[in-house]
């Protein structure tokens, strides 16, 4: 338990952006070669998590409003991934830029280890943004049967994502960042994305799109991994 030292993400923007350019980070492959083989520090992890905490909140679930996507109880791996391909400019993300350099996290690939590892243990949000259509309804159906014919053999029957590969587990997030994400992805705006996705997801029209976000969205999350109530606070912090 320790006090609580929130950093507004605000306030150090430009203090990060200024020795941003400085600091610019080399090679995503190796900060995620490295990053991956390090015993993760968990006690640092949280430490360094604070400054994130400034857009993802203590509990890592972000925002409905896909903003801000929920981070908590991702695979460690797809955290370190995403953040070494921001820092190298694999993937566009000007807003959260600034806190993957190695001047916000501390320690290089051992840092990345550590909050990644901190994040991927925290509970999930219980009630997640969720698409429209509703189990049972039509939309709900054509979802499923995409999902289950283009989506499952990556990122698994539940959304449950995989370990090994780096594919990012979906279950339990935002519709609305998924929706964003996903025609990103199929546009080619987001350039770290799977070329494999990138095919199978090319003639996707846009009501396929949002049946299929619209399933995933629904996919439940294991009672484990997820935190009781909406009233949850991050007990790290308390
Ligand atoms: C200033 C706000 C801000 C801060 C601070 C911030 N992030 Fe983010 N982060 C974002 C936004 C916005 C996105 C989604 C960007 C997009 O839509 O592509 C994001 C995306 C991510 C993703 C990708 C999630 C996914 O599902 O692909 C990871 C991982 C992540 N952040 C981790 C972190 C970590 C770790 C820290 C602290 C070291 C951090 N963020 C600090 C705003 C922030
Ligand atoms: C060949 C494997 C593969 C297939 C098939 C695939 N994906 Fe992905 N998907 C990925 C990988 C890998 C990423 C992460 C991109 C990266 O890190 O380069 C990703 C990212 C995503 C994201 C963004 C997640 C985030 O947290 O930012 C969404 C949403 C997504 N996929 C949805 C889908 C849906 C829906 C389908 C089926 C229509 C699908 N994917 C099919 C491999 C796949």
């Amino acid at each position: 338990m320790k006090p609580i030292r929130l950093i507004t993400a605000a306030a150090l923007m430009p203090a990060l952006l200024w020795t941003g350019a400085a600091l610019a980070e080399g090679n995503a492959k190796s900060d995620l070669e490295q990053a991956l083989k390090l015993k993760p520090d968990l006690e640092n992890g949280m430490d360094i998590y604070e400054v994130c905490a400034g857009c993802h909140l203590l509990e890592g679930w972000g925002t409905a409003d896909g903003n801000f996507p929920q981070i908590a109880g991702q695979i460690a791996g797809v955290i370190i991934k995403q953040m070494a391909d921001i820092r190298a400019g694999n993937r566009d993300n000007p807003t959260m830029y600034p806190f993957t350099l190695d001047r916000a996290i501390g320690g290089g690939p051992q840092g990345l280890a550590d909050v990644a590892a901190y994040i991927s243990q925290l509970k999930m949000i219980p009630e997640n943004g969720k698409g429209e259509w509703k189990p049972g309804t039509p939309e709900y159906k054509l979802g499923e049967k995409l999902y289950k014919e283009n989506c499952a053999k990556c990122h698994g029957e539940k959304g449950e994502g995989n370990v090994e590969k780096l594919y990012p587990r979906l279950a339990g997030q935002h519709y609305k960042y998924m929706l964003r994400q996903f025609e990103w992805i199929k546009q080619g705006k987001r350039r770290n994305a799977n070329k494999e996705m990138v095919e199978q997801i090319k003639n996707f029209s846009d009501k396929e799109m949002k049946a299929v976000i619209n399933y995933t969205s629904w996919l439940p999350v294991p009672a484990k991994d997820k935190a009781p109530s909406m009233d949850y606070k991050n007990p790290d912090y308390d």
